[in-house]
């Protein structure tokens, strides 16, 4: 088994497309472990984003996460990881393929509308800094 740190970004929950994103994971199979909806402190978007701080987008990208609350879950598969990426889409949304929730409900990379761990040890890191 293998677990994913998922979140649907501010953006998502405002528009109503909360029960959507979930309904997908689950009509996959993917279980729902830890389901929360929490406003982010600053503190804990630097320790999630740590390897973009540097980056020109982080400004945006922290005063995005911070616009609202965020629904928080872990998932839980075999290979989720993979397969939830997959599902997710390209992280700049205009490359994502219809079908793929970028694909389907966001435009741009910065509003990608969902954030999924990218490995194992990123799973790790994401799960123990929220839950
Ligand atoms: P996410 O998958 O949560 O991981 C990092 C986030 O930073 C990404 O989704 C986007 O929301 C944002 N991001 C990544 N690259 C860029 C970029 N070039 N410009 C603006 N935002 C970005």
């Amino acid at each position: 088994m293998e677990q994913s740190l998922v979140f649907i970004k501010p953006d998502g929950g405002e528009r109503g497309l909360i029960g959507d994103v979930l309904a997908r994971f689950e009509k996959r199979g993917i279980k729902v472990k830890q389901l929360e909806l929490k406003q982010l402190t600053e503190d804990q978007v630097t320790a999630h984003y740590q390897e973009h701080i540097d980056k020109p987008f982080f400004p945006n990208l922290k005063s995005y996460i911070l616009s609202g609350p965020i629904c928080l879950m872990v998932l839980e598969a075999p290979s989720v990881i993979s397969i939830i990426r997959k599902m997710v889409g390209a992280t700049n949304s205009a490359e994502a393929d219809p079908g793929t929730i970028r694909g389907d409900y966001a435009l741009t990379t910065q509003n990608n509308i969902i954030h999924a761990s990218d490995s194992p040890e990123s799973a790790a890191r994401e799960i123990s800094n929220f839950f």
